[in-house]
């Protein structure tokens, strides 16, 4: 008999973190609240102490996460008085004073934004996704977000140039070379680090959720079934829910009690896998696995 282990906590983060061990999780994925953003339902940290409210929170992250894990930070800087504010900018750099690596940054873009127009630019359709790492080995399982290869493929494949069968060195002296022959006969490809996402609208009770579509996809590339995922700033839920789904255990924590319930009537704490799923488990992550030593990166 396996379970599923889903736990959703209420408090300040950085406190109830202090339960637990070091190197306990795989992954951390949130969006915590945006500087000056939602103060009437929650947040409002003027985005000059942005840093300093951060720094105590990620301390923690830092210690809980496994050295193989991921960090996944999901923000975005408001305009203020005509400026992009820069807090984003210094919390990276603070971050990596901390000791983390700032190993990627991910694109989340927002494929059904709001219409609108400003007089000096367009609308925003885009947040950051960061990554940070303890390590520059962390777990990345590529294989579980590959994508059809798509339309291209068909007319770009068919005909190759002598230059598609060797190792090309780019022509505007980029230094990234190719092999386009070897895509022939694929039917997937890797993604790239722009996720086109739409935001749902199916969730009202919280302000500022994250479709699910945006933790699904890092759970799946970061960690496997059974692993451990923690949301530090859960709000609704969301991260949990689709962990649960995923079969990976998770921890969401949220400051505000009227969050900390709508999260828990989104997920069991413990959900108990049926046996013919506990089979397929066996075989996918023993495939996984294999698979995951190949993958791992420098
Ligand atoms: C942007 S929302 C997260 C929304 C979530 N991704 C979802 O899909 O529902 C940020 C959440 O952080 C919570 N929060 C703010 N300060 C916190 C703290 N110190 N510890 C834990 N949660 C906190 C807020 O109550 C809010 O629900």
């Amino acid at each position: 008999m396996r379970f599923v282990e889903s736990q959703i906590i209420a408090g300040d983060c950085a406190e109830v973190l202090r339960n637990y061990q070091d190197n306990f999780f795989d992954l951390i994925v949130t969006s915590p609240p945006y500087a000056d953003s939602r103060k009437a339902t929650y947040g409002g940290i003027r985005p000059e102490e942005y840093v300093e409210w951060f720094l105590p929170k990620s301390e923690q992250f830092l210690r809980v996460l496994k050295p193989t894990g991921t960090f996944i930070l999901n923000i975005k800087e408001k305009v203020t008085q005509g400026e992009r504010n820069t807090y984003v900018i210094e919390l990276i750099l603070a971050l990596r004073r901390q000791g983390w690596l700032w190993t990627e940054e991910f694109i989340w873009h927002k494929r059904n934004c709001h219409p609108g127009k400003w007089p000096n630019r367009f609308r925003d359709a885009w947040e950051r996704c960061l990554q940070f790492n303890k390590d520059r080995k962390f777990n990345m399982y590529q294989e579980s977000v590959m994508v059809p290869m798509g339309a291209w493929a068909r007319t770009r494949l068919k005909r190759l140039g002598k230059n598609d069968v060797i190792r090309f060195d780019s022509q505007v002296g980029s230094g990234f070379g190719k092999n386009i022959a070897n895509w022939v006969g694929r039917e997937k490809a890797y993604p790239s680090n722009v996720l086109h996402l739409a935001t749902e609208t199916d969730n009202r009770s919280h302000s500022a959720t994250f479709p699910r579509a945006l933790p699904e996809w890092f759970i799946k590339l970061f960690t496997q079934e059974n692993d451990w995922v923690l949301d530090p700033f859960v709000g609704s839920g969301t991260t949990c829910e689709v962990a649960q789904r995923l079969h990976r255990n998770s921890v969401g924590i949220d400051i505000h009690q009227q969050y900390v319930e709508l999260a828990q009537e989104k997920v069991k704490p413990l959900q108990r896998l049926l046996l013919e799923e506990s089979g397929t488990y066996g075989r996918t992550r023993k495939k996984q696995t294999k698979r995951a030593k190949q993958k791992r990166i420098k």
